[in-house]
């Protein structure tokens, strides 16, 4: 194990996050649903703050000054989308767990940044040598300058070297074409092994953001303080605020010293079971274990999506979970010789593993 903790279960994981920022004042607020019905720039969930856009935007009251979660996501269209990517790596999903804290107006980025600090390394008790941060450098196109405040607030706890100066592309996150967006700093984490380091003689600052499986971004911290208008100029929104989200299945891969988020104990009951229906082992076949992994991935996209509303069709959502059902029964067909009907058997395993965190996934489970 690279790192010096014991192994946690998922479970334990997801609840440690929701306790640690209890602890520092923030009410536990549930996850909103995937599918999004009054909002039309977006058709699902892609981030935890969602569901706060408007206190963001200042059109409705914050109801707490701090909120925390588990939110279920899902990037298939629009401005995130990693639909491509997912099976044939190892860290991209459809459908995933944000974890996430806000602050609506009330704390900024030095406490984000401690806080995040405090849980990985004294909670979670990750190894602080693995850990790389990034900063925003600034855009002249927006008139935004580089974050020098993030970077002071990093300083205390990483030495200079692991700090990177990010660009638009990396370090500004925006929710859509227009909408709430800041600056961000990621945090990202080298879980290479030894030998893996050796045969690249990279260090891993050089590998932040260039795609490496084992040199990935966990959690990214935003600083929500603007608002791109349709003509793609930027408004100060009437608050200063934080929006974080921290990749549950990834974090669960660090902690649990896995290689990837498939060999987890968020994946691999899916996986076995995929296994046992299609008569494949995973990890003996290249492509077999691509569609594997799409099988495992998709089947909780598609059913988080009926439970949250939205069934497969023809038409505009619908069809974007008509899609990834498509995808998965034609990788189940072509690689793992899959010829009847097969996610319905998936769906048991699914409940199992997450029907005590995810209720309404458990009570409609026949319907799926
Ligand atoms: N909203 C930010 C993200 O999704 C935290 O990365």
């Amino acid at each position: 194990c690279l790192i010096f903790c014991s192994i946690m279960t998922s479970k334990e994981i997801r609840q440690k996050f929701l306790d640690f920022f209890a602890s520092k004042g923030h009410t536990v607020v549930p996850s909103a649903p995937m599918v999004v019905k009054n909002d039309p720039t977006l058709m699902f969930t892609n981030a935890g703050m969602n569901q706060f856009k408007d206190i963001f935007l200042g059109n409705a009251k914050a109801p707490y000054p701090r909120a925390t979660d588990s939110q279920k996501c899902l990037r298939v269209s629009g401005k995130h989308n990693d639909l491509e990517e997912v099976g044939h790596d190892t860290y991209h999903h459809t459908m995933f767990e944000m974890l996430g804290n806000w602050s609506f107006g009330d704390y900024f980025k030095k406490e984000a940044i401690d806080w995040a600090w405090e849980l990985l390394t004294e909670v979670y008790k990750i190894d602080p040598k693995l850990l790389y941060a990034t900063v925003f450098e600034g855009s002249e196109e927006d008139g935004t300058t580089m974050d020098m405040e993030a970077r002071q607030a990093w300083l205390k706890h990483l030495p200079e070297d692991h700090i990177l100066l990010g660009n638009k592309h990396d370090n500004f996150w925006e929710m859509g074409d227009t909408g709430p967006c800041g600056p961000c700093s990621e945090i990202h984490i080298d879980i290479r092994t030894p030998e893996e380091k050796a045969a690249s003689g990279l260090s891993g600052r050089e590998l932040v953001n260039k795609s490496d499986p084992h040199v990935i971004e966990i959690w990214n911290l935003v600083f929500m303080q603007y608002q791109r208008m349709a003509d793609g100029h930027l408004e100060s929104l009437p608050a200063r605020n934080i929006d974080t989200g921290m990749g549950f299945e990834r974090l669960c891969c660090v902690l649990q010293g896995k290689e990837s988020n498939y060999d987890t104990d968020v994946f691999s009951g899916l996986i076995s079971k995929i296994g046992e229906i299609s008569g494949h082992r995973y990890g003996e076949n290249a492509q077999a274990d691509v569609a594997m992994r799409v099988i495992a991935d998709h089947i909780r996209a598609i059913s988080f999506s009926i439970a949250d509303g939205q069934l497969p069709s023809n038409v505009k959502a619908g069809y974007v979970i008509r899609r990834i059902l498509r995808r998965a029964v034609r990788y189940g067909y072509t690689f793992l010789g899959l010829n009847e009907p097969f996610m319905c058997r998936l769906v048991q395993q699914l409940v199992d593993d997450m029907g005590e965190a995810y209720p309404e996934i458990a009570k409609q489970q026949k319907f799926i």
